[in-house]
């Protein structure tokens, strides 16, 4: 049976602003009902692609009655003064990830939230890719791993190769930490979801910013500890060829899982014997599932009335690791 449409309006079209509608659109349990936008042309082109009203302010957007939630997927810092104007609208928000660029003004959105009883979710996608339950469920809680000693992992694009002089990323006070706050959030909560949260004393940081222009760090090595003892350590370079990959290593095995790639590979530890690691299949992730995923919590929330998965609490704790990473690498 269909389920009855929430009406939503969006902030922010293009770009991420582009994927989230084409999600929300997919997953039929939404109506885009308005749009706003700064940029007038991309504004005027969703509002035809989506047959909604294309609003000329934010507060206009905000005053339709008939709109129950609002999708922002604005620029980072952005998120918090358009959120808590939203929840104050009485509008429930999914806010792309992460949260906000600082902790301060993550706090008073999570607050507003709940002083106005709405629904605020944070589109931290990754956790909702069916490989990471897999790799947790079938080679964590089996021991097939053994004890669990480390995890590894990397993160890297070129993409800050490409960012136009005086854009929000390239700015430090806008985008701390940078690759780590845009692209290390997605691991950071799937890491914290399902292996264990990281224990902020222990957070050591190197960073580099003498490969682009900008100011904003280009690349990040992190290292920490888990609360269950479990040693991370992470690499987010905006510098480099693309690659993606999360490593556990265990006493028993270690299991290298290429994500961009969609390979898993598990290697046994033989004492001695030769230890080549095997392909594993990895559950496919067709037509970006995790995305629409995302945008069904949040209706399901919505209607249920309850706190949405990731709570706004656990994108507290991500921007709280990338903020500690951040002091930690200022502090040297
Ligand atoms: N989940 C993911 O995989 C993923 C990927 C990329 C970006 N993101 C997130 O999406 C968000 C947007 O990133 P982006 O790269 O699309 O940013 P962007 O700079 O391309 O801007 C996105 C849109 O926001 C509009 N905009 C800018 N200022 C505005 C304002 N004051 N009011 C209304 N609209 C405004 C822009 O015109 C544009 O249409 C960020 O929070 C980013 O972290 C998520």
């Amino acid at each position: 049976m269909n389920k009855p449409k929430l009406k939503i309006g969006v902030i922010g079209v293009a770009q991420m602003g582009a994927t989230r509608r084409s999600q929300l659109k997919k997953s039929e349990l939404f109506d885009i009902v308005g749009l706003y936008d700064i940029d007038k042309a991309a504004l005027k082109h969703a509002a035809k692609a989506d047959n909604a009203i294309a609003y000329n302010s934010l507060d206009d957007l905000l005053n339709n009655p008939e709109i129950e939630a609002i999708s922002i997927n604005t620029p980072i810092p952005l998120h918090a003064e358009q959120t808590i104007k939203a929840l104050k609208a009485g509008k429930h928000v999914l806010v792309e990830k992460p949260i906000s660029n600082n902790i301060e003004s993550a706090e008073k959105m999570i607050e507003t939230a709940r002083r106005e009883d709405k629904i605020l979710m944070v589109a931290h996608n990754q956790r909702f890719d069916p490989a990471f339950k897999f790799i947790k469920e079938n080679y964590v809680d089996t021991n097939k791993l053994g004890k669990i000693c480390a995890i590894r992992i990397v993160g890297a694009s070129s993409a800050g190769l490409a960012q136009p002089e005086g854009a929000w990323r390239t700015i430090a006070e806008l985008n701390p930490a940078g690759p780590l706050l845009q692209c290390g959030c997605h691991l950071i909560d799937t890491l914290m979801h399902y292996f264990g949260k990281i224990d902020l004393s222990t957070i050591q940081s190197q960073m580099r910013n003498d490969i682009t222009a900008g100011e904003v760090v280009d690349c990040i090595s992190l290292i920490a500890k888990l609360d269950n003892g479990v040693m991370l350590t992470m690499d987010e370079y905006y510098t480099t060829a693309y690659r993606h990959e999360f490593h556990i290593y265990g006493t028993k095995a270690n299991i290298y899982f290429y994500y961009h790639r969609r390979i898993l590979k598990f290697q046994e530890c033989a004492f001695g014997q030769p230890e080549t690691p095997v392909d594993v299949p990895v559950p496919p992730l067709p037509a970006n599932e995790h995305n629409i995923a995302v945008v069904t919590e949040f209706y399901n929330a919505i209607r249920e009335h309850r706190e949405p998965r990731p709570a706004p609490q656990d994108a507290l704790e991500v921007l709280r690791v990338v903020i500690a990473a951040d002091s930690a690498a200022k502090s040297r």
